[in-house]
Order: C-alpha cells, then sequence, then structure tokens
C-alpha cells in the first residue's frame, strides 16, 4: 500500500507492512477449532524461530525503531488500526532496513482473539493506549478481562505484558483488573496460581534519559509534565 502525505512525499508500507484485510474470512470452525483461524505472524519473518515480540498501537513506530535495533535477533509486529500510521511506521521500518520489523493494519484486540496461535509471544508492548475517558466508551479500552486473557494464552509462559500510561483514570481501570488477574481464584479466570504477577517495568534500552519506554505519546506528555503509570504482567 502506498499513498501521498501531501507534500511530494509517498509513504510506501509495502515491504513492512500486512494488511489484515488480505487474511482470509475466519473459518466457520474458528470457535470450536480456534487453530483453524491462526495466522502465525512468526512466519513473516526470515527465521521465524527467533523471539517474537509485539506491540499494540504502535502509533509512528517510534519504540519499534528503536528498541528493534538493539535487539536485531528478535522479530517485533507492531499493530496499528489507524492507517495513517501503519503507513508511516511501516514506511520508516522500511527506510530503516529494520528486517526484524513488520506492521500490521488491524485492529490488536481482534487479531489477539482469533489469529495468534498460542504460546508465540515473549512480550505484548501496550504504551499509550487510548484511554477512552467517555463511560460509554470504556468497552473500547484495549484493557478488557477478555484482553488480559488472550494475552495470557498467546505469551509464553514467562512472558511479559508491559504496560505504560499517562492515563489516572484508566489506570485505575487497569489496577482493578490487574488486580483481579493477579489473584488466585478470583473471577473470570478462577486459577490458582493466578495467570499473572506483577512486576515493576523496568525501561527498554531504548529509552532515552529520564524516558520510562521513550514512545512518540511519552515525549508529548513529558512536556506537558504528566506523570506516567507503568506496571509489567509475567505470565505463568
Ligand atoms: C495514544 S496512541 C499511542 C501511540 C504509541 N504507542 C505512543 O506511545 O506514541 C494509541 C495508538 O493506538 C492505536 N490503537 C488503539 N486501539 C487499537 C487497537 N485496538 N488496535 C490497533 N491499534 C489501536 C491508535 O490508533 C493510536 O495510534
Amino acid at each position: 500500500m502506498s499513498f501521498g502525505l501531501g507534500k511530494g512525499r509517498t509513504l510506501d508500507a509495502t515491504s513492512h507492512g500486512i494488511e489484515a484485510a488480505v487474511f482470509p474470512a475466519l473459518p466457520d470452525e474458528a470457535v470450536t477449532n480456534p487453530a483453524s483461524a491462526w495466522i502465525d505472524p512468526r512466519g513473516w519473518f526470515a527465521d521465524p524461530a527467533r523471539p517474537f515480540e509485539i506491540e499494540i498501537g504502535s502509533g509512528k513506530g517510534t519504540f519499534l525503531l528503536q528498541q528493534a535495533e538493539l535487539q536485531p535477533d528478535t522479530n517485533f509486529v507492531g499493530i496499528e488500526w489507524a492507517k495513517e500510521f501503519f503507513a508511516y511506521a511501516a514506511d520508516r521500518v522500511r527506510r530503516r532496513g529494520l528486517e526484524n520489523v513488520r506492521l500490521l493494519h488491524a485492529d490488536a484486540t481482534e487479531f489477539l482473539r482469533w489469529r495468534v496461535p498460542d504460546g508465540c509471544a515473549r512480550v505484548i508492548h501496550l504504551y499509550f493506549s487510548d484511554p477512552w475517558p467517555k463511560a460509554r466508551h470504556h468497552k473500547r479500552r484495549v484493557v478488557q478481562d477478555g484482553f488480559l486473557a488472550q494475552a495470557h494464552r498467546v505469551l509464553i509462559p514467562g512472558g511479559e505484558l508491559r504496560i505504560v500510561t499517562d492515563h489516572a483514570d484508566y489506570w485505575e481501570w487497569m489496577e482493578r483488573h490487574f488486580d483481579r488477574w493477579t489473584a488466585p481464584g478470583s473471577e473470570p479466570h478462577r486459577r490458582t496460581p493466578a495467570p499473572y504477577e506483577r512486576l515493576a517495568f523496568e525501561r527498554p534500552a531504548s529509552a532515552g534519559t529520564g524516558e520510562v519506554v521513550g514512545t512518540n505519546f511519552e515525549r508529548k506528555y513529558a512536556r506537558e509534565g504528566r506523570p506516567f503509570h507503568s506496571t509489567v504482567l509475567k505470565a505463568r
């Protein structure tokens, strides 16, 4: 896919971008036989056996660009549903020549729910996820019980869901979810031990001085002096 930016520049997402629209339709048996719908994103790389990480809502791709360069032996997929950001990030990755990064134009929660095989990702990154502040829009937030169940399914044992947000109200919402998903026997998972344990967030090597993770939104919000909240949920 390529389209113009207006000022004579064209974004080229063809080599490093994948459109979910080209995937075959979900088969009827997807509910009873989930593996029938899987599209293994590890197969998009020259070496599918390498460790695999997913970023949800990768925006302009800044985290991927910075971190993938420092982890050349890890494959990364950034999932972004805004077409312009998807294409912008895929174009940046192409120009940087990063063969261990692909961008996917899709709804990340749907892709995780239906398409990603069990136990394949070492890390899922979720940075500055849209807060959807109005109560009637809370159902659009990425962090939900269903999402935490799917993230747990997709992560390898010991894999990590890494989260940073600036939004106090969304953070409170997340913490209520995290409490359930780290408490043994709690609804809705009813598992003992609990699916996740909570750890302190560790800054990635690519974060700049004073940064938590170093994404575009962090840089924008840091200039406004906003405090940040971060955590890691480690899958058992
Ligand atoms: C506030 S921005 C943060 C972007 C980037 N992570 C950063 O920190 O600079 C949130 C991004 O997530 C994307 N997004 C939100 N929900 C999504 C979903 N369900 N699937 C894919 N992308 C999503 C939005 O389009 C947007 O680019």
